[in-house]
């Protein structure tokens, strides 16, 4: 799968060091060539004759006085690479980086990167959680750095929680996908609205609805793989937004809507997977409602339907909506194409298992405005997201 592409492999000092070896051995199964870069502190765990035995070439490790023949060629490694694989990457490694740091090979050589470089964190749960840490990713991010999300579990320091450095098959299949994965969404870009909206009844309470965000996310975060510029603005879930795209957090209807029509005249298309509340209550109290009568009546009022009004104002702009449905999908979907001047309705059957919000999968069928329906069977949300973006991506071909 990876024949022909050369990986470099960046390894610092963790005790997660040991995977690196079988996330080494696992790239080479999968065809690649490995080239391995070590950081001082990581040859303090293993050393580099662990990595030279299984690449079979020599491993990086200093900058000067290294006596091989090789080591005037650690840029030219970072500008042969397919790919820059930092795995485990330490909070300093990652800190150095975002700061334009070069003082050792490993991270001159990302410096001197010019293709996608991947870091998979392994640290301190603290260490992850700190601001410090999480502005340097977020900032990375930003400037197109990819992260594997580190696991949740036991850490080396006895402390549990998010840390661990993620599974070498995960990180070698986020590898593997990078490094297959068409970029048909290069520099196109994209508004996705996700998970649900909240509608203030007291300062205290709302109504709200189930939605996950994990079809949004998942949305946001497939378009971004694929070269796509993406704003996700989101209601509020227990999700982490992907990282490499920009994030407009919001609570109610109509501060979606304020960020959305911010954002659309700079979209060339907008997906929107937001389970928008249809009412909120009319007079939302100042003060917390108190429990006296046995009946409390709220008066609704309707919200603004989004997607209707950007349907009336579009342009170019690629419009699509979901519609989740109890009965009558086809029929519903395609008056909702009508109605709010769509291009795509995403329809999914609210009754069927393992479809629909909060779950991990979905079972959906794309329909168009002339009626041409495509249907995928029952899939993760993940797949889901490649499956409409490939359908959508036929349609911006050539715009
Ligand atoms: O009409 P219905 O609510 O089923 O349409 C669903 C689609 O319309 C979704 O894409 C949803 O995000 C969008 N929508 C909206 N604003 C609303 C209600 C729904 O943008 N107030």
């Amino acid at each position: 799968m990876l024949k022909n592409k050369l990986v470099v492999l960046g390894v610092t000092g963790s005790i997660a060091v040991y995977k690196a070896v079988e996330i080494c051995r696992l790239l080479m199964k999968n065809g690649a060539r490995v080239k391995v870069i070590m950081t001082r502190a990581a040859e303090a765990f293993v050393a580099p004759l662990t990595f030279e035995t299984i690449t079979g070439g020599p491993v990086g490790t200093r900058m000067f006085g290294q006596v091989r023949s090789w080591d005037i060629q650690h840029i030219s490694w970072a500008q042969e690479a397919d790919l820059f694989l930092v795995a485990p990457a330490t909070a300093n490694v990652i800190g150095k980086v975002c700061q334009g740091i070069a003082d050792d090979l490993l991270t001159t050589s990302i410096m001197a990167a010019t293709s996608p470089v991947i870091f998979a964190p392994a640290m301190n749960r603290e260490m992850y959680n700190n601001p410090i840490y999480q502005d340097n990713m977020e900032k990375l991010a930003a400037r197109g750095y990819q992260f594997v999300e580190p696991g949740t579990g036991y850490l080396a320091c006895g402390d549990e929680g998010k840390g661990r450095l993620a599974e070498p098959e995960e990180i070698v299949d986020y590898v593997i996908k990078e490094l297959t994965m068409k970029k048909d969404f290069s520099d196109r870009k994209l508004l996705i609205t996700a998970g649900p909206t909240r509608e203030p009844l007291d300062p205290i309470r709302f109504f709200s609805n189930f939605s996950s965000g994990k079809m949004g996310y998942a949305l946001a975060e497939a378009a971004s793989r694929r070269g796509g510029q993406v704003t996700l603005i989101s209601g509020p879930t227990n999700l982490t937004p992907p990282p490499g795209i920009r994030f407009i957090p919001v609570n109610t209807t109509l501060e979606m809507q304020e960020a959305v029509f911010d954002e659309f005249s700079r979209t060339d298309l907008v997906i929107k997977a937001a389970a928008v509340a249809d009412y909120r209550p009319a007079n939302p109290k100042k003060q917390k409602i108190k429990k006296e009568e046995e009946f409390l009546n709220v008066k609704l009022t309707s919200n603004p339907d989004i997607l209707l009004e950007l349907g009336k104002i579009k342009k170019n702009q690629i419009l699509v909506g979901f519609a989740a449905e109890t009965e009558d999908l086809v029929k519903n979907a395609m008056e909702k194409i009508k109605k709010k001047n769509l291009d795509f309705i995403v329809a999914n059957d609210l009754t069927s298992p393992g479809a629909g919000f909060e779950v991990d999968t979905n079972l959906v069928k794309v329909i168009n405005r002339e009626g041409d329906i495509r249907e995928f069977p029952l899939m993760t949300k993940k797949e889901v997201s490649h499956k409409i973006l490939d359908v959508l991506s036929e349609k911006i071909k050539g715009r």
